[in-house]
């Protein structure tokens, strides 16, 4: 079975449509696109980060990778920290952690990239496509925009903020999240540079609240084959003789507030109350990106034996139901299109 990625990553390089770091393999609060009159597939569980913290030290060679996989491109350890380079046209490289925080603190340690329209960027991102979004448009030069969806909603584009850093393709600066289930804040090198409050993303009903994973990557808001609005975004077309543009990252400290091992939606409200945490971690235990198992950890053992079964089968079979697009401003409709065309393929293909 070709997984949906792939095929997705190969659909989307070959149409040229650039970037696909907002998707989910699996909603669990929608139904099948494909078969919406059936009940959806069960959504595999998430796999959690199963401790308080963790950090990644990006410059140590490809031990740092353990816990990411690479989804586009290629990315690796260099001494200034995890390199990601477009060179030509499509080159999009992206990583993205195979664990999910619930709730938590995310310190990451980067220098943007140089060029017009490229955008270096970090998401944290659910399953039903909450997100909350740092990036970096590299045709400004004293900026970084924050931004959040909840799931999925792109009824508006809205809540974008536009942050003043200096030289932010030059210098190393910390940009964090501190993410609650009662607000989010943006910090720029350790100061908060925006809140916004449970009530104020619609009554909360826009607000993140599921776990999330985090996505790493740049690409070419630019590529002029994107749509004239994206472009527009992203300050102009990219001029590839210009590049490589370059992104690194340094390092990356993560605290997971809700440390388990798994996560399951019981429903399909995507409220954070509905979302269970199955082998939840009771001590704390710090860990560096070595993947030394840590055996200080007590556990409490879920009683009940449900998640355990549901996840690797279901994976396996990622069912192409929601390849919903929220796409931040980078959104196209082009790109909704082929996220219909990609389903198609992998409905398909499952047949
Ligand atoms: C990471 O990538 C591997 C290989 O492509 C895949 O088998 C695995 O399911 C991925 N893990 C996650 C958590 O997406
Ligand atoms: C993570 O923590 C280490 C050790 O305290 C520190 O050297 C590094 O700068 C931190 N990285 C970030 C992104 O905050
Ligand atoms: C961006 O360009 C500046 C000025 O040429 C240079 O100092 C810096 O190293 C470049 N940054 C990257 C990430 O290539
Ligand atoms: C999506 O957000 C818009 C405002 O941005 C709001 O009017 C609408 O009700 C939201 N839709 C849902 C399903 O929450
Ligand atoms: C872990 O330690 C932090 C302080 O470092 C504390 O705020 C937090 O409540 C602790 N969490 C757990 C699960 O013990
Ligand atoms: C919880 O931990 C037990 C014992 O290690 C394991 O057998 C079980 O699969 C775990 N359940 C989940 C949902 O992670």
């Amino acid at each position: 079975m070709v997984s949906y990625m792939k095929w997705a990553a190969l659909i989307l390089a070959t149409a040229q449509l650039g970037y696909a770091q907002t998707y989910t393999s699996c909603n669990p609060t929608k139904s099948n696109i494909l078969q919406p009159e059936v009940q959806p597939k069960t959504c595999p569980a998430d796999t959690g980060l199963d401790k308080w913290e963790y950090n990644i030290d990006f410059t140590v060679g490809s031990s740092a990778f353990a816990k990411w996989n690479t989804t586009a491109g290629t990315v690796e350890s260099t001494s200034l920290g995890a390199k990601f380079t477009i060179s030509e046209e499509g080159d999009a490289p992206t990583i993205e952690s195979e664990f999910y925080i619930f709730f938590g603190h995310i310190d990451v340690k980067l220098r943007a990239a140089n060029g017009t329209g490229i955008i270096s960027t970090y998401i944290l991102e659910s399953d039903d496509l909450d997100e909350i979004d740092w990036e970096q448009i590299s045709t400004y030069d004293t900026e970084i925009q924050t931004n959040y969806f909840g799931k999925g909603n792109t009824t508006t584009y809205n809540r974008a903020t536009t942050v003043t850093v200096s030289d932010p393709e030059i210098t190393f600066h910390t940009y964090s999240v501190d993410w609650t289930s009662s607000r989010i804040e943006w910090l720029l090198d350790g100061e908060v540079v925006r809140t916004v409050e449970y009530a104020d993303a619609l009554s909360g009903k826009n607000f993140p609240q599921t776990p999330m994973r985090i996505r790493i990557g740049i690409w070419a808001g630019g590529d002029p084959d994107n749509s004239e609005g994206t472009i527009e975004w992203a300050g102009g077309e990219t001029d590839y003789t210009d590049g490589p543009f370059t992104m690194y990252v340094e390092s990356i400290n993560i605290t997971n507030y809700t440390p388990a091992q798994h996560y399951k939606y019981t429903d399909k409200t995507g409220a954070y109350t509905s979302i269970k945490s199955y082998n939840s971690t009771v001590s704390n235990s710090t860990s560096s990106s070595s993947m030394s198992s840590s055996s200080s950890i007590a556990r409490i053992v879920s009683s009940s034996a449900a998640g355990a079964t549901t996840s690797a089968a279901s994976a396996a079979s990622a069912s192409a139901s929601a390849a919903a697009y929220s796409g931040a401003s980078a959104l196209t409709y082009s790109s909704l299109f082929m996220a219909s065309v990609v389903a198609f393929i992998v409905g398909a293909l499952q047949m």
